[in-house]
């Protein structure tokens, strides 16, 4: 067995030490690598930040579709056999130009830093709900399962107008959809499961749609259930697609990140004095959360042309999988990378993708993150870990399962 199989392997990519460890080899001795596994169509691992950026903002030469993240070759045969395409739905994150600008047009005023400020009020609300929560807890409680992955999942389901009593559901469809590796979340090991998820998912939405075009509001769901794209309605499979990406990209993602951000500060305290003394810090200290936790771990591009990477020779068609967690603990782009420093200048990471696809709900991110932290600390009179965190075994998504946390508020 290669050591490049380990990107593959669930385990060693869901803690934070093994996948450090073997982007730190991966980078130094093979950062443009193929990796040849029997259950994976081969790719090229790319895991520096130079490349992983200007591959990124090359969306002519290095295109989204058909292979936009790893899937076991079993899996992408069967979405291949019911959907016509091996990455099963088409989204966003899915498509090349020139669908993929026209569909990011219809919200991408909805996700600029204005309009996204405008939720500012509703957002500190759901924030305190949580902090309340946590308060009220008596001082013990897993702060994934109890707050981090709950805050951000109400959030986004505000956002895009589903009722707080669906979100259950919502959740569990999510880590099915995206914790599939993980024995404990997914429905089952086999590719009908993955299907089911998908349907279930398709079922949902399809009805909102319905709902929204007969009682459009002012949410999310009502832009996409009304659209036009080039003065026609949207498909119907285009709008589904679209809740899905953004009702899952928008809070496993945001999840992670509180929950790692949380750990970080804990394992930092100087970090966490830091922030406590200096709220206005909020902002860059969620920045370097992101940075830290990388929660999106890979997006892959095929190239168009025969290309030469770092002496490799890539031929036209050949797959690439971009190491977002790998780029932005590169020392050859970013100073000091394995220092967890809430005042970093982040400008240079890459946890959000860069160029055509950076990621949609940016600033929404960056802003539930901050947020909850402004809420949180100044209530906090002590805070420390009561058990060992646990990790989701992923290649995707990936953060952490489960912190359980002993605290007292003032
Ligand atoms: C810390 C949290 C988040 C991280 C680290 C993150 C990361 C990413 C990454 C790496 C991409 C792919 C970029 C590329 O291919 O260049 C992406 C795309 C996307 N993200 Fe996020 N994301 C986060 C939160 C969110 C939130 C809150 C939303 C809200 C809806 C969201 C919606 C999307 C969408 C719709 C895309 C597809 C964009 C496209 O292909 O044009 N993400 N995100």
């Amino acid at each position: 067995m290669h050591y490049s199989w380990n990107v593959l392997d669930p385990a060693v990519m869901g803690d934070e030490t093994t996948m450090h460890a073997l982007f730190r080899r991966l980078r130094e001795h093979d950062p443009v690598c193929l990796v040849e596994h029997p259950d994976f169509e081969p790719f090229w691992a790319i895991t520096k930040h130079e490349d992983i950026k200007a591959i990124s903002q090359n969306n002519a030469a290095f295109l989204n579709n058909p292979r936009t993240v790893l899937i076991q070759r079993e899996f992408e045969r069967a979405l291949l056999a019911q959907f016509g395409t091996r990455n099963g739905l088409e989204t966003l994150i899915h498509m090349d130009d020139p669908k993929h600008r026209k569909l990011r047009n219809v919200t991408r005023e909805w996700f600029k830093p204005g309009p996204i400020k405008k939720l500012q009020g509703n957002m500190k609300t759901i924030a305190r709900q949580y902090v309340d929560k946590m308060e009220a807890m008596n001082g013990e409680c897993d702060f994934v399962k109890d707050i981090a992955l709950l805050y951000p999942l109400r959030i986004i389901m505000s956002i895009i107008g589903v009722v707080p009593e669906e979100e259950a559901m919502m959740l569990k469809l999510t880590q099915e959809l995206f914790g599939g590796q993980d024995p404990s979340q997914s429905r089952g090991g086999n590719a009908d499961d993955g299907l089911a998820v998908l349907m279930d998912f398709f079922a949902y939405f399809t009805a909102v749609v319905e709902d929204r075009k007969k009682h459009p509001t002012d949410d999310l769901a009502s832009v996409l259930a009304n659209a036009l794209v080039d003065g026609q309605p949207m498909e119907q499979l285009d709008q589904i697609s679209y809740f899905i990406i953004t009702a899952t990209a928008g809070h496993d993602t945001t999840s992670a990140t509180i929950s790692g951000g949380m750990k970080a500060l804990l394992e930092h305290p100087e970090q966490l004095e830091k922030l406590r003394g200096r709220p206005e810090l909020a902002t860059s200290a969620a920045r370097e959360m992101i940075r830290w936790v990388s929660p999106v771990r890979h997006m892959m591009r095929t190239t168009t042309d025969d290309i030469v990477l770092r002496g490799k020779s890539l031929k036209a068609g050949d797959s690439l999988c971009m190491w977002y967690p790998s780029a932005n603990r590169d020392s050859d782009a970013i100073d000091n990378p394995d220092t967890f420093d809430i005042e970093r200048d982040n400008r240079n990471q890459l946890a959000f993708g860069y160029g055509g696809h950076m990621c949609l709900g940016q600033h929404l991110a960056v802003l539930e993150v901050e947020l909850f932290f402004r809420e949180l600390l100044p209530r906090l009179k002590h805070i420390e870990m009561a058990a060992e965190p646990e990790w989701v075994q992923a290649i995707f998504v990936g953060g952490l399962k489960s912190m359980p946390v002993r605290y007292a508020f003032r």
